[in-house]
């Protein structure tokens, strides 16, 4: 098992049962919630590719951004195909970490700008938007070893994946998280401002018509209000590890 710099290692001894297996594992929730830090690190854990969806949706909101297209016109637009199928988008991966290209280009780095945040729940509920990355999504996984994150991924894309979690937080302490994350990528913005953001993205994903944000039945629900990153990664790997072991007959 490779070692991670930020934790102590190595403590998953089924790691290469795991690997074997490769299950996909989905992991839902609100934003915030800390799913891709989360995510990120079980898939570096398991050796595993991590696939953030959010990502996917931030690329085409960049896309018609770039394209100066108005969005809340385009929601009603009958020309929301055509203008789709003018963009061109990719995952690919730099030393494991994934990187998105719009149109060719790498703007893995723009995709947490303030106005692709701004806009991306309302592209997000658009269902031609949905129904154009669903089958670049389900493709990402469909080999398995999968750690992939977002809003529908148990409950609609992945609805096989082996394992499924869903994070929640305190609206509070997801609002403190994002602005402290957004503060030290040198953006300037208030608790306030945050968390006004982020209750109005929570609203329009979990009230859209297609895919909305759900706990799928079978998902495992973690809050990790008040626990640290190493807390919430060690409760999803310990019930993955535990449950491939059961399935070995190992106690
Ligand atoms: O990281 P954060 O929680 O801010 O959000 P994200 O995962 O980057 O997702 C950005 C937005 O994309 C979400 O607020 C949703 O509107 C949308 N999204 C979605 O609708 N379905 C997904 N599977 C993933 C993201």
């Amino acid at each position: 098992m490779k070692s991670d710099p930020e934790f102590p290692q190595p403590r998953y001894s089924s790691c290469s049962a795991i690997r074997e297996r490769k299950p996909n594992i989905a992991i839902d929730g609100p934003a915030g919630a800390g799913k891709t830090t989360i995510a990120r690190l079980a898939a570096r854990r398991l050796g595993f590719t991590y696939i953030s969806t959010g990502a996917l949706y931030r690329a085409i909101t960049l896309g018609l951004l770039k394209r100066q297209v108005d969005i809340t016109e385009f929601e009603n637009s009958s020309d929301q195909e055509s203008v789709l199928q003018t963009m061109t988008i990719s995952v690919g991966y730099d030393s494991g970490e994934p990187r998105i290209c719009l149109d060719g280009e790498d703007v893995t780095d723009r995709l947490s700008d303030a106005s692709v945040t701004q806009w991306v729940s309302e592209v997000a509920r658009i269902p031609k938007v949905r129904a154009c990355l669903l089958d670049l999504q389900r493709r990402c996984a469909s080999s398995g070893g999968v750690v992939m994150d977002g809003r529908d991924i148990g409950s609609f894309v992945l609805p096989d994946a082996e394992f499924k979690f869903f994070l929640t937080a305190s609206v509070e302490e997801r609002a403190r998280r994002r602005a402290l994350e957004l503060q030290a990528n040198g953006q300037e913005v208030s608790l306030e401002q945050v968390r006004s953001i982020i209750e109005k993205r929570d609203r329009i994903d979990s009230t859209r018509s297609v895919a909305p944000l759900i706990k799928a039945e079978d998902a495992i629900e973690i809050d990790t209000t008040g626990k640290s990153i190493e807390e919430v990664l060690d409760e999803l790997l310990s019930h993955v590890t535990r449950s491939v072991h059961a399935d070995r007959g190992e106690s």
